[in-house]
């Protein structure tokens, strides 16, 4: 039976590396027999253009009846003062909690290629291979009350509300103790216990899971002690768990140590492994129309959907050894430091990829 894979572009630089994407999908659909079809929808500012809504209905439902997503990323100043509920992002939120995507693992991983592409020194980082599990359908983000009000001395203020159930913070805790057994055992949960009642609940729920994990060491750190051990020492971290905000922030922080944000894909999972594939990045409008985007995020993304979605590890191998390959050749984008006219472009580099990988098949 053939996977069902919904293409989601989105806005700016989205569009420019799905089509890389899209060449990956269809090569490996040809030379090494992966069953999959394609569909196309709209998601985020081309969403409200095209379709007058930021998430259309008909789009939500194409990915409720597809194995996986894979999108681009969405937003830009053109829809950046519009009415909120039509933002790009809206509709990013929106599906992720319309489908229950709880879950986002987001691994930084340093190829040995581009230890000199890191911010960090290469005896700080090299070797670097974290993952961070970031809680995606709560917390602030979601909490009720929000909104902007006038205050009654007439000052207007802007309010949001951090909450977590424990129910959400045991799934997430139990999918960083998961994710831990499964490398090397240590599990950081990362919050701000020290003033935030809702990350004293939480270090209070990751202490009860750790006794059903005895094979996972369970510590605790602040996050702004965390943002600065990732930079301090990141390979101090095996999986870090948090909630959605810390996660946000974090991760991009951990991508700029592999190199490049560029670089860095990620997984948002629900309860059955069914998910949606996007790049941390987002979608880059001051490089976007000019073709020198990084795709390799958005390729990794892909493996990433192959080993978690359509249970094809080996094909998912085989995309991660097809990058790290064309990175040993010398190909670099010009944000992995491509040097003054060494540079690639957004589809030279997929192209790169995808003859690699059918360099495999022969
Ligand atoms: P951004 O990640 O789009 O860009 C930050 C910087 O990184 C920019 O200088 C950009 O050129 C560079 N960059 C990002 N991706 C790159 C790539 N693949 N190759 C080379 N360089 C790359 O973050 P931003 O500028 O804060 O946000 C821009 C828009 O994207 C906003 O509308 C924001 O809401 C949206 N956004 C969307 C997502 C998503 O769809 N998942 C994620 C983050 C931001
Ligand atoms: C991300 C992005 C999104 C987030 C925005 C665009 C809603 O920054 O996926 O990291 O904050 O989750
Ligand atoms: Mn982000």
């Amino acid at each position: 039976m053939s996977h069902k894979v919904l293409m989601l572009p989105g806005d700016h630089v989205g569009p420019e590396i799905v089509a890389e994407a899209d060449k990956l999908l269809r090569c490996l659909a040809s030379e090494f027999g992966l069953a999959v079809e394609l569909e196309y929808a709209n998601l985020g500012g081309c969403g409200v253009d095209a379709e007058g809504a930021p998430l259309p209905d008909s789009t939500l439902a194409l990915a409720r009846d597809s194995d996986a997503a894979l999108l681009g990323a969405v937003g830009g100043p053109e829809w950046d003062y519009i009415e909120r509920d039509k933002r790009p992002e809206r509709g990013l939120l929106a599906i992720r909690a319309a489908l229950g995507l709880f879950a986002n693992l987001r691994p930084a991983l340093l190829d040995p290629e581009l230890v000199n592409a890191s911010s960090l020194r290469p005896e700080v980082v090299s070797g670097l291979d974290i993952l961070i599990v970031r809680e995606l359908t709560g917390g602030i983000y979601f909490g009720q009350p929000r909104g902007i009000r006038t205050r009654a001395d007439g000052v207007r203020e802007g309010f949001n509300t951090l909450v977590y159930g424990v129910d959400e913070i045991e799934r997430i805790g139990r999918a960083g103790f998961e994710a831990a057994r499964r490398r090397d055992g240590r599990l950081c949960s990362v919050d701000k216990a020290n003033v935030l009642e809702s990350s004293e609940l939480w270090r209070e729920v990751m202490e009860g899971l750790a006794g059903e994990y005895p094979d996972v060491s369970l510590s605790h750190m602040y996050v702004d002690n965390a943002a600065m051990q990732l930079v301090r020492d990141p390979r101090q971290f095996d999986v870090m768990v948090t909630g959605n905000l810390f996660g946000d922030v974090l991760s991009d922080c951990a991508a700029m140590l592999t190199g490049s944000i560029g670089m860095l894909p990620s997984a948002s999972l629900d309860e059955t492994g069914r998910g949606l594939y996007e790049p941390v990045h987002g979608s880059a409008p001051d490089i976007s129309g000019q073709g020198i985007a990084n795709p390799l995020a958005t390729l990794l993304s892909v493996a990433m959907l192959l080993r978690f979605s359509l249970d094809e590890g080996e094909l998912a191998q085989r995309v991660e050894r097809a990058v790290a390959r064309v990175l040993a050749d010398g190909l670099r984008t010009a944000d992995l430091g491509g040097g003054q006219g060494q540079s690639v472009g957004t589809a030279a580099m997929g192209d790169a990829v995808v003859a690699a990988l059918r360099a495999q098949a022969n």
